[in-house]
């Protein structure tokens, strides 16, 4: 079995600075990578204020704090990454994008780093395929937010070996996650479900149906649900919901997954979402994470 002890994460947005936090919380060595060096203070300062509000709230002994943060390393230049043992990439949901991460990832990582995407829309094989590195790939979707969200959706590419896939279910056990396998397939389990019913919560808001608490409060109040679909959103960012959208409906031309033009015109507003302050609800401050 090939033994993993240094994880790379490659992007550091929100999805990124979350599995950054799983991972150096189950004790891995942790390093992060972005192009933005201003992505990786603000994941730093958040990170220790989640991890100080989870020794507050009991979830952390108080002498874990300064070891977590001592495994987690942020970084700009990707050769930092050569150590590792498996690489989770989390950059943006656009398919160029990562094929020009991996091939440089495999131009600086050795021969038995296993490199897993985190995409929520994109074939892990169309992926794997720009990689260099088809057999040693594997897809490892988190859940938002991923420092409070057990589930890891794991699906391997057709060229994926199962050594490579069981070595990475088990790191994900070691996470301390669950992981679930699912096939390569267009928003594998959740996002099947969860893209073309957040839309259907969106044009409601767009026909004028119901105010977005009312709908979140409906939802929540009869599905049992812990966040309404708008509070979701807007947490996920509508930036990301564009892209989501765009590959979702791209790959299955499900109408109810076309991205709603209310989208387009938030983005165009700059109502991301709590990133911004401001999305389908307005938040005090934009801080991403709960503890
Ligand atoms: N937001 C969600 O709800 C969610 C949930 C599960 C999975 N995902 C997936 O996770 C991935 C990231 O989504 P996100 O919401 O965290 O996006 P984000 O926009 O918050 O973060 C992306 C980060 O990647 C960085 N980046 C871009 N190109 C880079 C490169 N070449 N090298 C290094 N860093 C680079 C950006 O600077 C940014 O900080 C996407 O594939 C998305 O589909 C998102």
């Amino acid at each position: 079995m090939n033994e993993i002890r240094t994880v790379g994460i490659a992007g550091c947005g929100t999805m990124g600075a979350g599995i950054a936090i799983v991972a150096a919380r189950a004790g891995f060595r942790t390093r992060i990578h972005d192009t933005r060096a201003e992505a990786i203070e603000k994941a730093r300062t958040q990170t220790e204020a989640f991890l100080r509000k989870s020794v507050e709230r009991g979830k952390l002994a108080p002498g874990k704090l300064p070891e977590v943060m001592a495994a987690w390393t942020g970084t700009t230049k990707l050769e930092d990454l050569a150590d590792c043992d498996i690489v989770i990439e989390a950059v943006f949901e656009d398919l160029a994008v990562k094929h020009e991460l991996f091939a440089q990832l495999d131009a600086v990582c050795p021969a038995h780093t296993i490199f897993a995407s985190n995409t929520s829309t994109i074939s892990i094989t169309e992926i794997a395929g720009g990689s260099g590195r088809a057999d040693r790939f594997v897809g490892m979707h988190f859940c938002l937010p991923a420092q409070l969200m057990k589930l890891v959706e794991m699906s391997p590419g057709i060229n994926t070996t199962e050594a490579t896939f069981e070595t990475a279910w088990r790191f994900c056990e070691a996470l301390g996650q669950k992981p679930v396998r699912t096939q390569d397939s267009p928003g594998f389990i959740l996002n099947y479900f969860l893209i073309p019913f957040n839309n259907d919560a969106i044009r409601l808001v767009e026909q004028g149906v119901a105010e977005p608490a009312d709908i979140d409060l409906a939802i929540k109040t009869a599905l049992g649900y812990p966040m309404g679909p708008l509070e979701l959103l807007d947490l996920v960012g509508m930036d990301t919901q564009r892209l989501l959208c765009e590959a979702m409906h791209g790959l299955t031309h499900e109408p109810r997954a076309a991205c709603p033009p209310l989208v387009k015109r938030m983005i165009a507003a700059g109502h991301l979402g709590k990133k911004t302050g401001r999305g389908f609800h307005a938040y005090g401050d934009t801080k991403m994470f709960g503890a």
